[in-house]
């Protein structure tokens, strides 16, 4: 079946106001770069002409300034869910122009199969190749892609001339059935392949393919710097410490590793760990550091949802892709990210906090319990459900004016129950098996920057009863500090009574 060819214009014409829309991808890698700029402009000369026009976004992850970037900036999102990265969005979100609602990226997929947010009206996929039959073959990001071709009423297909024909074969496609026919996932180690390379469409819901010809746009990430360094070691010791305890067994279990500079320097540091034998990664990101490590041969294979590389590492691995294709395996985000399969595997979790409190709650997603960031991600799916779960952060950020170990969290991604370890530059508090108090204590002497450590003491020595000694009239002194002052260091005890 030939499918007509249009431009972008001509796709986004196809698209009406309120519709739902399924990208595909996950981060920048796989998102469509050219349609969705169209209906960017569309909106715009839509909106100058007096006419309501916005649409309804669903992804995989975060997507590109082509997608989210130019359709945020045009204020064409209605609502988007679930994790997003681009400023104008940001923008957005927070000044309540898009409704955005946050969610653990494992689940998406079945709540749309399940109805709970309407129909899927059409698909915008990339695609490196597409066959007659209606078979495509993905590129760097799966993310919900099959669930949103099966359900959508139409399928714009964006074929990509930067992906090489050599990608077929890295993709494990594979749809789980819904309850109560669902049996457990057959992944029974990193590697294991339980699917299809490709994803099969229906051709009648085809009503064409778009020509793009594009890299994903990832920059690389910001020099790591002493604070970032030393909490990579820090993960590493800890990691060591496990091994020669035997808590972790001599083979070791695969890894997770979250997104940012953070977690970019915690792979870095496993490069230098040699203590830590060669590894597999179960995962739902694989960045620039994870391909030198694969190339260093310390990371054996990476179960993935998306390859999320920087443009120069992208055309190293498309050229080097038969030495790739059996160290690879990308997955659609409800496999990558299944909580069964991760606690089943053992996974040991690793991402990264905007804030910790010193009871070992974590904050991923609220600046100041108010302003969205980038939202939960992908590390609900795999805290809650991993072997051991780490979260690490630097101790102070914005030169010391906030304190990255704060009393009380102001917004609670993770909580208590669910968080193993905190890692700062400092040190490395071990959650397990102690009492809140405890907990508290081990947080503020190996975590806390020094300079906040007397604070956060005389705030520990005013609860006085309750297991959890929490001073509800003082718990979030430190960011009313940081919002009446700028410093959260000029908070004053003595205005609550102390
Ligand atoms: N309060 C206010 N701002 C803070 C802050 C705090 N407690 N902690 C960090 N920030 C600011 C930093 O100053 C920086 O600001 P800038 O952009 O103006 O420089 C910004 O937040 C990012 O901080 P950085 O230390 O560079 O973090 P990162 O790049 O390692 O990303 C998260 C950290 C938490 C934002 C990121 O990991 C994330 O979005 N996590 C949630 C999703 C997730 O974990 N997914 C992975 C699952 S696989």
């Amino acid at each position: 079946m030939a499918f007509p060819i249009l431009t972008p214009q001509e796709a986004a014409e196809l698209i009406n106001h309120d519709d739902n829309i399924g990208l595909s991808g996950f981060t920048a890698s796989g998102s469509p770069k050219v349609v969705t700029m169209a209906l960017a402009e569309r909106a715009i000369k839509e909106h100058e002409a007096g006419r309501p026009f916005k649409v309804n976004i669903f992804t995989g992850a975060s997507t590109n300034k082509w997608a989210d970037g130019a359709l945020a900036n045009a204020n064409a999102i209605n609502r988007r869910t679930p994790y997003q990265n681009t400023p104008d969005l940001r923008k957005r979100i927070n000044s309540h122009d898009c409704h955005y609602f946050d969610l653990h990226l494992s689940e998406l997929a079945q709540k749309v199969r399940y109805g709970f947010f309407g129909d899927i009206d059409v698909a915008i996929i990339e695609v490196a190749e597409v066959m007659d039959n209606g078979e495509i073959v993905l590129g760097t990001g799966v993310g919900n892609v099959p669930t949103y071709v099966k359900h959508a009423k139409k399928v714009i297909l964006e074929l990509n001339a930067k992906l090489p024909k050599g990608i077929y074969g890295l993709h494990d496609i594979y749809l789980p059935l819904d309850p109560p026919n669902r049996r457990e996932i057959p992944i029974y180690k990193p590697s294991d392949r339980i699917g299809s390379p490709t994803v099969k469409v229906d051709p009648e819901k085809i009503v064409g393919i778009v020509h793009s010809d594009s890299f994903d746009g990832i920059k690389g990430f910001t020099e790591l710097d002493d604070t970032t360094l030393q909490i990579g070691a820090n993960v590493c010791s800890f990691l060591i410490g496990e091994l020669r305890a035997g808590r972790l067994p001599k083979s070791f279990l695969p890894l997770q590793s979250g997104v940012g500079n953070v977690a970019n320097a915690v792979l870095f540091g496993l490069a230098e760990a040699k203590e830590i034998p060669q590894f597999e990664m179960y995962t739902e990101v694989i960045q620039d550091a994870v391909i030198e490590l694969m190339k260093m041969g310390r990371c054996k294979f990476g179960s993935t949802c998306s390859l999320t590389l920087s443009d120069k590492m992208e055309e190293e691995v498309y050229s080097n892709i038969d030495f790739f294709r059996d160290k690879l395996a990308l997955r659609p985000s409800e496999i990558s990210n299944s909580p069964e399969v991760i606690r089943r595997l053992g996974v040991i979790a690793m991402n990264t906090a905007l804030e910790a409190d010193i009871y070992g709650n974590i904050n991923s997603t609220h600046v100041l319990g108010t302003r969205m960031m980038n939202g939960i991600g992908g590390s609900g799916d795999f805290t809650r459900n991993g072997y051991i779960s780490i979260f690490s952060c630097p101790s102070v950020t914005k030169g010391g004016l906030i304190s990255n170990i704060v009393p009380m969290v102001a917004h609670v991604d993770h909580s208590e129950h669910s968080v193993d370890v905190i890692i700062t530059d400092q040190g490395i508090a071990d959650l397990r098996g102690l009492d809140p108090v405890q907990r508290a204590q081990v947080v503020i002497e190996n975590c806390a920057h020094p300079m906040y450590r007397p604070l956060l003491r005389e705030y520990l020595s005013f609860g006085k009863s309750g297991q959890t000694n929490i001073t509800v009239e003082a718990a979030l002194a430190f960011h009313s500090a940081f919002k009446n002052n700028g410093d959260m260091r000029t908070v004053d005890w003595s205005a609550y009574g102390f």
